[in-house]
């Protein structure tokens, strides 16, 4: 028979979420990424392999990505973290985000489970390199892994983000079907 384990202390965590200060009980070991998804109730992160390698669960704290399902939520205690729900621009028409635009224009995706993990790192990565090379394009995305796609249209959304982040709308579009700046 097994025995049923007794609820652990938690600690009142308060972290700025997109922006916004958000405070809840969770218990010492409690995952950032079970924090924002259960107790801030922000599901868009994704679990994936739970021990550091798909990188589905990758927010950023302060900026930088890191993979929240090995950060325990107590240490972003004061700290900035943006999720995937906090790349969108609502103040534009689309009220998309450059990198989450550059993935619906080059069909970045397909079952989407990988695609929050993804937006978060190329967000990083853009604002670190502005203006990737195709190579270090491959490499932003060398850490995160998609089942679906082949990755070829997701190196092409990096490379369309970074365009769109400029500022230049020049369209981009899947890998190998005559979108611009595509090699043939
Ligand atoms: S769920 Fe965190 S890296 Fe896979
Ligand atoms: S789109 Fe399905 S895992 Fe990446």
């Amino acid at each position: 028979m097994t025995e049923s384990r007794p609820a652990g202390r938690r600690l009142p965590v308060t972290v700025t979420v997109n922006g916004v200060a958000r405070t809840a009980d969770a218990e010492p070991r409690r995952t950032l990424s079970d924090f924002v998804r259960h107790d801030l109730g922000l599901t868009g992160t994704h679990v994936g392999c739970e021990h550091g390698v798909c990188g589905a669960c990758t927010v950023l704290i302060d900026g930088d990505p890191v993979r929240s399902c090995l950060v325990l939520a107590v240490s972003a205690q004061g700290h900035d973290v943006t999720t995937v729900e906090g790349l969108g621009q609502p103040d534009t028409v689309t009220e998309l985000g450059p990198v989450q635009r550059a993935f619906r224009d080059c069909h970045a995706l397909q079952c989407g489970f990988c695609t929050p993990g993804f937006l978060t790192t190329i967000t990083a990565g853009i604002a670190e390199n502005p203006t990737p090379t195709r190579d270090e394009a491959v490499d932003m995305i060398a850490g995160n892994l998609c089942r679906c796609t082949g990755y070829q249209n997701i190196v092409e959304a990096v490379l369309t983000a970074a365009r769109y982040a400029a500022g230049d709308d020049t369209p981009g579009g899947p890998a190998g079907h005559g979108a611009a700046g595509v090699e043939h």
